[in-house]
């Protein structure tokens, strides 16, 4: 049950922005927005959004996530990076570089845009966004495969995440893992994660949401995720996180 079995949705919650399904470069989706509106080539946005990227790339690797803002008025952007929990530093860089190359790249012009994969994500906007909840898409992910009996796995995952939840919110890190055993010895690992402009209040908000969308995403799936732009969770029955 690798993820070559994924499929996904995306749910659009708000104003709806280009979406395109990236494959190749390891991404696992992108957004550009184009509500935002574009900036030109070598304008003084763009200066402030290469200077922001670069800025993001050695703020993120050694706690995990890095924020910032660059410019001011109509030249100003904000954006944020963060790696998954569980990431070496090494692995954090890889990931915040190669996001930086692939949303400039699929995103050439846009105001704002948002790359998710495995191991980080990476959003950068020309509104102030730091500091709340993006409410503006979420993106679905599952494995096609059912569970043998949908409704207790559904509670069984239901459980954990909410478990986890309520660890990460209050964690400096606001990001936990862990594993339960299933009946017939399988077992079931979650992941739950926020950025960390949020308060914990607003963590907490945002995961609890995410797992309120659980029977439209998963189903009695036996692995799914919901990607957000300031939380996400996921749960499998293999080991995908350093637990
Ligand atoms: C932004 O750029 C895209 C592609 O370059 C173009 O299709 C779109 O019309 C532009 N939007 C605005 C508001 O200029
Ligand atoms: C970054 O991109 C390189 C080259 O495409 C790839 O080998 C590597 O696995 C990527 N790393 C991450 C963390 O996505
Ligand atoms: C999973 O269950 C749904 C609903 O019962 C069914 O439509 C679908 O074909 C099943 N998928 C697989 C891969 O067996």
């Amino acid at each position: 049950m690798t993820s070559a079995t994924y499929t996904f949705i995306v749910h659009v919650l708000f104003l709806l922005p280009f979406v395109q399904m990236v494959t190749g470069d390891g991404s696992l989706y992108h957004i550009c927005s184009t509500t935002s509106g574009n900036f030109t080539a070598y304008s003084p946005y763009e200066h402030n959004l290469n200077k922001l990227l670069g800025e993001l790339y050695y703020k993120t690797p050694p706690n995990g996530f890095g924020m910032g803002s660059v410019g001011q008025y109509q030249a100003r952007t904000s954006g944020l990076s963060l790696c998954r929990g569980d990431v070496s530093q090494k692995d954090c860089m890889n990931c915040v570089v190669n996001a930086s190359a692939e949303i400039r790249r699929r995103c050439p012009n846009n105001r704002a845009g948002t790359i998710w994969y495995d191991q980080c994500l990476l959003k950068y906007s020309n509104s102030d966004f730091l500091g709340q909840i993006d409410n503006q898409i979420q993106v679905y992910m599952w494995n096609v495969n059912n569970a043998t009996d949908p409704s207790s796995f559904n509670i069984e995952t239901k459980r954990l995440l909410s478990d986890l939840s309520n660890t990460a919110y209050a964690d400096p890190k606001m990001y936990a893992a862990g594993v339960v055993d299933l009946a017939g010895s399988q077992k079931l690992y979650g992941l739950v994660q926020c950025t960390r402009d949020l308060s914990d209040v607003d963590c907490k908000t945002c995961l609890d949401g995410a797992i309120s969308k659980l029977p439209s995403c998963c189903d009695g799936k036996i692995g799914g995720r919901v990607l957000g732009g300031s939380c996400n969770i996921r749960y499998e029955i293999y080991p995908f996180v350093g637990i």
